[in-house]
């Protein structure tokens, strides 16, 4: 199959474009599109044909549910059993944009889109190319990231390309993602409601407007030895090639420790990367050094996490180490995506 890159014109992608783009998912076909977080993977989420094609032409285990994308509240009594008042207010304060939530489904939702699950995740994106095409789509579209499942979420439209070409009719091109992490997933069926993915809002973010929000244990602790509920959660993600640990400890130390690693390792032929900040990144002496943010701003680091992440494979790094970052606030979520990248490998020094 061709895929088509559709790139936008004069800043946005063209009225007939997204028409066509919504034919295909009709017709049960596939489309890419931006979103604010990370790029999807977008199918009918209600034709159970559709969903299939989003786990093969991801290699996702079709256990693993994918997420339904809506432009509004309207949308909801269509495919759910109830909206609990838990949701009423999270969609006030938090729709448009990075917050998914999980209700009781309706027989309208396939299982091959919530992997056997009773349960649908919906999210509705603020990214307004996103918004038309959902809309042109028929206003239930089913989209994981569009990655190669394993791989990390891409945050701009030539890494779709990457994984995805011959494998989707379309790609929708709306630049850099500008949140660069995956929503918040809320479990709303239980009471208090659970944060079982962390995202862009925070807990505090979701306790301010709903009072009590426990956050699922597997993302607090690392080996707490309890499957994690959301089933993607489970699964090594946003992995790069190269094999990275996490450096946890005092600036001085963790500079100390990854140059003396750096100069252990290079004499053993090895390529060397590291992902550090804008206010350390010239202390490091390895080959490949990738500035991710800065230090203070957790949101510029969670928006070039998954770029530096890519980029580390495309020049072949054998070995990478990575600061640590602070876990309050947005950084819970960039921290948790760090962890799995690194498959839980950190070194305290
Ligand atoms: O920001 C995002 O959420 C992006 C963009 C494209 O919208 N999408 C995304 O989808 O990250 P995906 O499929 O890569 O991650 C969805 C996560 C998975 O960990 C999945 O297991 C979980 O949501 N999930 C989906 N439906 C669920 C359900 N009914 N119960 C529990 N977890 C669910
Ligand atoms: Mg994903």
């Amino acid at each position: 199959m061709e895929t088509e890159w559709v790139k936008p014109q004069d800043g946005t992608i063209p009225a007939e474009k997204i028409k066509q783009a919504g034919d295909v998912i009709k017709r049960g076909g596939l489309v890419a599109f931006p979103t604010e977080t990370v790029y999807g993977l977008g199918g009918d989420g209600l034709n159970p044909a559709s969903s299939k094609k989003i786990y093969a032409a991801k290699g996702r285990p079709s256990d693993n549910p994918l997420i339904i994308h809506v432009t509004g509240r309207e949308a909801l009594p269509y495919i759910v059993k109830e909206i609990p008042e838990s949701a009423e207010e999270l969609i006030a304060h938090f729709w448009p944009g990075p917050l998914t939530i999980i209700l009781k489904k309706n027989d309208r939702v396939p299982y091959e889109t919530t992997g056997g699950l009773d349960t649908v995740a919906v999210r509705c994106p603020s990214d307004p190319v996103a918004r038309a095409f959902i809309d042109a789509a028929g206003g239930y579209v089913a989209a994981p990231s569009a990655n190669t499942s394993g791989r990390p979420s891409p945050t701009e439209a030539k890494w779709v390309y990457e994984d995805m070409k011959g494998r989707i009719e379309m790609l929708l091109d709306g630049g850099s993602s500008e949140i660069g992490l995956e929503s918040t997933i809320v479990d709303l069926t239980e009471e208090p409601p659970v944060i079982l993915r962390p995202g862009y809002y925070t807990a505090e973010d979701l306790s301010e407007v709903l009072g009590r929000v426990d956050t699922d244990r597997t993302i607090l602790s690392a080996d707490s030895g309890v499957a994690p509920k959301a089933p993607g959660m489970k699964y090594r993600h946003y992995a790069p090639k190269g094999d990275l640990t996490i450096v946890s400890g005092e600036t001085e130390a963790v500079v100390s420790y990854i140059n003396e690693e750096t100069k252990r390792l290079g004499a053993q032929g090895k390529r060397i990367g590291v992902i550090a900040t804008a206010e350390t990144i010239a202390r490091y002496e390895a080959d490949i050094k990738k500035n991710v943010g800065d230090r203070n701003d957790p949101a510029s680091v969670a928006r070039t996490l998954y770029r530096v992440l890519r980029e580390f494979d495309d020049e072949e790094a054998d070995i990478i180490f990575s600061e640590a970052f602070s876990s309050a606030g947005l950084g819970q979520a960039v921290m948790n995506r760090l962890l799995k990248a690194a498959g839980h490998k950190v070194t305290k020094v």
